[in-house]
């Protein structure tokens, strides 16, 4: 599984600790910043990470800022992404049973990096159920189409 992290100047602590949770866990990954000591604009981390989940390119994303917020309205704009803002370890479960969520985003300023990192792990490590949840998914690529 490939995946593509990333975080605004709000989420650099919690983006290096989940890094070393891909590295034990033999994960191939690519940060895409944000190399930053000043404020950045968290869409433009965002959306590098969205459109490679989209194309294929990576399997799943992590984004980090200071809420988590900003990062998931950003990455959820772009076609194909199921962006999942999550700060329990029960939700990081259900998301991938339920919604096949594709990205997931925490915010640093809500949560420590022990919790990030059991949060990280349970969600990449559990499998989507299908069945009637992909019913549900398709309804919402539906939307997408539609909009
Ligand atoms: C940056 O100050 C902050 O707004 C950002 O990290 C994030 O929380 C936005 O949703």
């Amino acid at each position: 599984m490939k995946i593509a992290i990333a975080s605004d100047h709000g989420g650099v602590n919690i983006r290096e600790e989940i890094k070393k949770l891909l590295d034990e866990m033999g994960l191939q990954y690519e940060d895409f910043g944000c190399n930053c000591s000043t404020s950045v604009d968290y869409p433009d981390y965002a959306l590098p990470v969205a459109e490679r989940v989209a194309n294929g390119e990576f399997d799943r994303g992590i984004l980090i800022c200071g809420t988590g917020i900003g990062m998931s309205i950003a990455a959820n704009k772009v076609k194909g992404i199921r962006c999942a803002l999550v700060h329990d370890t029960f939700s990081a479960k259900a998301t991938r049973q339920h919604n096949d969520s594709n990205i997931l985003s925490m915010g640093e300023r809500v949560i420590g990096p022990g919790l990030a990192r059991e949060i990280a792990q349970v969600w990449l490590t559990t499998e989507f159920e299908g069945g009637r949840h992909q019913n549900r998914i398709d309804k919402i690529t539906q939307i997408e189409e539609k909009y």
